[in-house]
């Protein structure tokens, strides 16, 4: 094999539409020589016409230099046919997804570069096993998955199939890093990484709106505002369109052999067969203009012209973080007279169970999700049945003191412990399972996703104890085997461990 490292590096493209235009565009700004190559007649030259508008754009923007555009421009052929890529190293092909197109090319890549060749795919669902399967030399053969669109998005998982060789990981480590990406290895495992762990912010989402919990703007403004997602998930499925994260969420879960912990919901699928597929629709969760702007978005905050309460009782007094908001919205604790407003917070119970556990008048009781960011969103949460002026006058409190506060449905571990914890078993679960390094699972969503941490980052934010027991108590407050615990993390919580502790 020729050293990844060595200056004349040959890459080929082969499908020169959207990812295969930016992976030329990576490839050239990293020093690597590119022959393009499209099945369709025009398509490579359409294609790399795209990518030296883009590389022309650069320079005008100063962020690259005239003389290194035109460096690269020369560095870049079209190939008329097939058998030009054979002088490459490396082939990555980025043509339609589906194993039998796949299949064709990579046989007939097989039979043109030499034998010490790297062949790399870039699909996003198809096992790297699948494809190099009818292959001579199968352990050349490696998924090298870039992300949409690809120079802004610095990840790129390098999949080991199961007879990819050592050297060959090796190698496209190299190269990722040479075209400016952050290669992070990944076993070949249904949704590799990214598109796995992805699916626990979407789907627990839906969990909560299925259940009534919250609605989707509520859901969307407490991951934003307590957590620091950029977007939450109705808005993310909205931008990425439900035509695209509907079946991706099928494909995971058909391919993890229904795994509860990775199943979607009826209204998901219900915007699929409607043709609802988000901001390229017009409608999706949300309604959008032509501009993809919001259409008279719902208000996720509870508002109320009741007094604001100045003095409560408090059933968690040794709850350090409720003792700080308490302190944030400047209310005076008393005993409990039989008529004050009662706050608790507690990890992965609902109000229900938490009122019944502590004989707690739950007709009083106003739950507050203490954990996260307080200082924009509280999350308060009551009993069904229970007293609204108590919640009224908590409520008036938090608004006092310019605080958004989002009133939710009785739920298990409200919505952001539920959703943290969510996100950080799938995560737990993918280092059980040996899908990458701890540190490689958090770097990858981090980089794959925009996530503000990656999931076991979240398991030390939150504590691993913590994390435990909320997935421990929505188990069994919803008998669903959807919450289990994933063994790594159990472990990690038992021993008191960091998330990131191997073995
Ligand atoms: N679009 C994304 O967000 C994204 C992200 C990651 C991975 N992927 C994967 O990348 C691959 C390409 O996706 P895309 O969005 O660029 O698709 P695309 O439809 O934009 O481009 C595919 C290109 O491949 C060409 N092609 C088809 N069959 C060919 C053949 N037999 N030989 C040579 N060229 C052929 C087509 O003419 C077309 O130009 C797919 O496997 C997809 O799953 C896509």
């Amino acid at each position: 094999m020729a050293d990844p490292k060595t200056q004349g590096l040959v890459v080929g493209v082969v499908g020169c539409g959207a990812m295969g235009q930016g992976i030329i565009q990576v490839s050239l700004q990293g020093g690597l020589k590119v022959v393009a190559y499209d099945a369709k007649d025009g398509g490579a030259e359409a294609g790399v016409a795209k990518v030296i508008e883009l590389l022309d754009r650069l320079v005008e923007k100063e962020r690259i230099s005239a003389a290194d555009a035109e460096a690269m421009k020369a560095a870049l052929t079209v190939a008329a046919d097939i058998s030009d890529l054979a002088p490459c190293q490396l082939v990555v092909e980025a043509v339609f997804e589906d194993i039998g197109v796949k299949h064709e090319v990579f046989g007939k890549l097989e039979a043109v570069v030499a034998q010490d060749a790297i062949l790399a795919s870039n699909t996003s669902s198809l096992p790297i096993g699948s494809i190099a399967r009818p292959l001579k030399h199968p352990e050349r053969v490696a998924g090298l998955h870039f992300f949409n669109p690809v120079p802004l998005m610095r990840l790129v998982e390098v999949i080991k199939g199961p007879a990819t060789s050592d050297e060959v990981i090796e190698a496209l480590k190299t190269i990722g890093d040479r075209m400016g990406r952050v290669p992070v290895v990944v076993k070949d495992s249904p949704g590799f990484l990214v598109n796995l762990g992805g699916r626990a912010f979407t789907t627990e989402g839906l969990a909560l709106h299925h259940e009534q919990v919250a609605t989707e703007a509520q859901i969307d403004a407490i991951m934003r505002d307590c957590a620091h997602f950029r977007m939450g998930p109705f808005e993310l499925m909205d931008l990425t369109g439900i035509d695209v994260n509907y079946p991706v969420s099928m494909i995971v879960f058909e391919q993890f052999l229904n795994d509860p912990r990775l199943h979607t919901f009826p209204h998901h699928r219900a915007l699929y067969e409607a043709g609802r597929f988000g901001r390229k629709t017009g409608i999706g969760h949300f309604r959008y203009d032509g501009k993809g702007q919001k259409i008279d978005p719902p208000s996720p905050d509870y508002l109320t012209d009741a007094a604001p309460a100045e003095v409560v009782a408090c059933a968690t007094p040794e709850d350090t973080e409720l003792a700080a908001v308490i302190e944030q919205l400047g209310l005076v604790v008393r005993p409990d007279d039989g008529a004050l407003p009662i706050l608790a917070t507690f990890h992965g119970e609902d109000a229900t169970g938490f009122a019944f556990r502590t004989g707690t008048d739950p007709k009083r009781l106003v739950a507050i999700d203490a954990t996260g960011d307080t200082s924009k969103r509280l999350t308060l949460m009551q009993t069904p049945g229970a007293n609204r002026s108590c919640l009224d006058a908590v409520a008036a409190a938090v608004s006092a003191k310019g605080i958004a506060a989002t009133v939710i449905g009785d739920s298990p571990g409200f919505v952001l412990q539920r959703m943290r914890a969510m996100i950080a078993n799938l995560g737990c679960e993918m280092a059980q399972i040996g899908l990458a390094t701890p540190q490689d699972i958090d770097t990858a969503m981090k980089l794959g996703l925009n996530y503000p941490m990656g999931p076991l980052e979240i398991v030390e934010d939150l504590g691993a104890d913590r994390t435990f027991t909320i997935l421990q108590e929505l188990q069994a407050a919803t008998g669903d085997p959807r919450y289990r615990p994933s063994l790594w993390l159990r472990r990690r919580a038992l021993l008191g461990l960091s998330a990131h502790t191997a073995g």
